[in-house]
């Protein structure tokens, strides 16, 4: 494998060094290109451009194989749980028991929201967009935690694991809150005796004068959901949280803007788009046949298919596909949606159109239809891969913040527009 990469520019031969992965990953260190060539590169979408190292999560696309600090998805998600994956994917290893105990505590003890930031939900529109208000409610926290989000470095990073206990516990807490907000119901406060999957599904469900509680199937499901969302290397979200943090901003001002990122239909509104995709073929009467000649001809988009990365299978969509059966069947549920998505799955794989540009299910493909089956509104899926997602982002958030050596991310530009021109008085233009 060459140490370094040759260019020759103008007739003049530069040297670039090579990085290279522990995972045998390989990139040209393009760092001096500008101040030895005058020249920079250019890759719109970044789909050829590595923004960092990363210790968090592998990635090998062609391969279709995820691993979070090492640990390949398919194990974590037998053998492990969100919370647990939550404290490896942040601090890089699996928790002991004391750790495991310690950090669950710190949930408990953070999974409140104060009172005078509920007071907000009074002035937000009932059908106010979940992603709106989660952003919102997120950024606020630094007013409601300043200690936690000084923007000073040294001090935020001495208060992390406050910080990220407060994020990862109050995301799912402000999330209860917004689908209760939007019904017009009472909020229900979490409960300490409560695990996480558990509590979440009791602030949504249960009521003042009596507690929700959830098939342990439903938990189970909607643990493996959060688990499957927690990380996924430089994605468009995480990438705008490291951009964020990038800056010195705090832990917050950075999630909350990593939710803005995942809202849309590209990247996490995909989940929410695949079902409402799948009842407009039903409420057409089409059994996929239709739709996929659509998505064929560009007039329409397969959503849940396709990813930059993954020209394989997605591995998550393999585990949330299992899943799904498992739990409708459990549940004794049949949802026609699940039948027109295995349709709609079978008939792009044998297809030239998908299998040519390696279009192939992601994980938003079938876990809304999960959600769906354990009571999740559609107007929520979202907001649940917001927080799934929320350990990844404070990971990234923390490698950001602890590179003494890291600089405020600024990428540059060729600019295409009018040549230098000299102002014009209006009576003459
Ligand atoms: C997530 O990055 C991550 O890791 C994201 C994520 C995470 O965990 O954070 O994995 C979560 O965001 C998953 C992706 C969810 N989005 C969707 O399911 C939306 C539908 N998918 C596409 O819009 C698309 O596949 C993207 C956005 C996911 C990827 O887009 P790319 O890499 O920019 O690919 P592209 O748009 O350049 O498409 C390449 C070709 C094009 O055809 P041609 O121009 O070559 O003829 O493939 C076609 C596209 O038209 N294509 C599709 C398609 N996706 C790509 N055609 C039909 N249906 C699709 N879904």
């Amino acid at each position: 494998m060459s140490k370094n990469a040759r260019l020759i520019l103008d007739e003049k031969e530069h040297t670039l060094p090579v990085i290279i992965g522990t995972e045998g990953e390989k990139a040209i260190d393009v760092r001096s290109l500008r101040a030895d060539t005058g020249y920079i590169t250019f890759d719109d979408g970044y789909g050829n451009t590595g923004s960092c190292e990363s210790e968090v999560t592998f990635i090998d696309g062609e391969k279709g194989i995820l691993r979070y600090r090492g640990y390949p998805i398919e194990e974590l998600a037998e053998h492990s749980d969100f919370i647990e994956s939550a404290y490896l994917i942040m601090n890089g290893e699996l928790p002991t028991r004391p750790q495991r105990l310690a950090f669950s505590g710190l949930l408990r003890e953070n999974s409140a929201v104060p009172v005078s930031m509920s007071y907000h939900f009074e002035g937000f529109p009932n059908e106010g967009s979940p992603m709106a208000i989660l952003s919102a409610m997120l950024s606020s926290l630094a007013c409601y935690f300043p200690s936690l989000a000084t923007n000073n470095r040294e001090k935020d990073l001495e208060n992390f694991n406050h910080a990220a206990a407060v994020a990862i516990s109050k995301v799912r807490t402000i999330a209860a809150m917004t689908y209760r907000m939007g019904k017009g119901l009472p909020f229900i406060y979490p409960r300490r005796d409560l695990a996480y999957a558990d509590n979440f599904l009791h602030m949504m469900f249960s009521e003042p004068y009596y507690d929700h509680v959830p098939q342990p199937e439903i938990a189970r499901a909607l643990n493996l959901i959060l688990l499957l969302h927690a990380d996924h290397e430089q994605n468009c979200s995480t990438s705008t949280v490291r951009m964020v943090a990038s800056s010195g901003a705090n832990l917050f001002a950075s999630v909350a803007a990593g939710v803005c990122a995942l809202w849309g239909p590209l990247h996490g509104g995909a989940n929410m788009a695949v079902i409402k995709m799948l009842e407009q073929i039903r409420a057409d009467g089409d059994d996929g046949t239709k739709f996929i000649e659509q998505a064929k001809s560009g007039e329409r988009r397969l959503m849940g298919f396709g990813h930059r990365v993954y020209k394989n299978y997605d591995p998550r969509a393999k585990i949330i596909g299992k899943a799904c059966d498992n739990v409708l069947k459990k549940l004794g549920l049949n949802d026609p949606l699940l039948d027109i998505a295995k349709k709609l799955e079978e008939a792009a794989l044998n297809d030239d159109y998908f299998l040519e540009r390696k279009l192939y299910p992601n994980v938003d493909f079938y876990s809304g239809i999960i959600m769906k089956a354990i009571g999740i509104p559609v107007e929520m899926f979202t907001v649940m891969f917001a927080i799934g997602r929320m350990p990844g982002w404070i990971a990234n958030w923390k490698e950001i913040a602890s590179n003494p050596k890291g600089r405020i991310s600024r990428p540059r530009q060729v600019y295409q527009g009018p040549v230098s021109r000299s102002y014009v008085p209006v009576e003459k233009r």
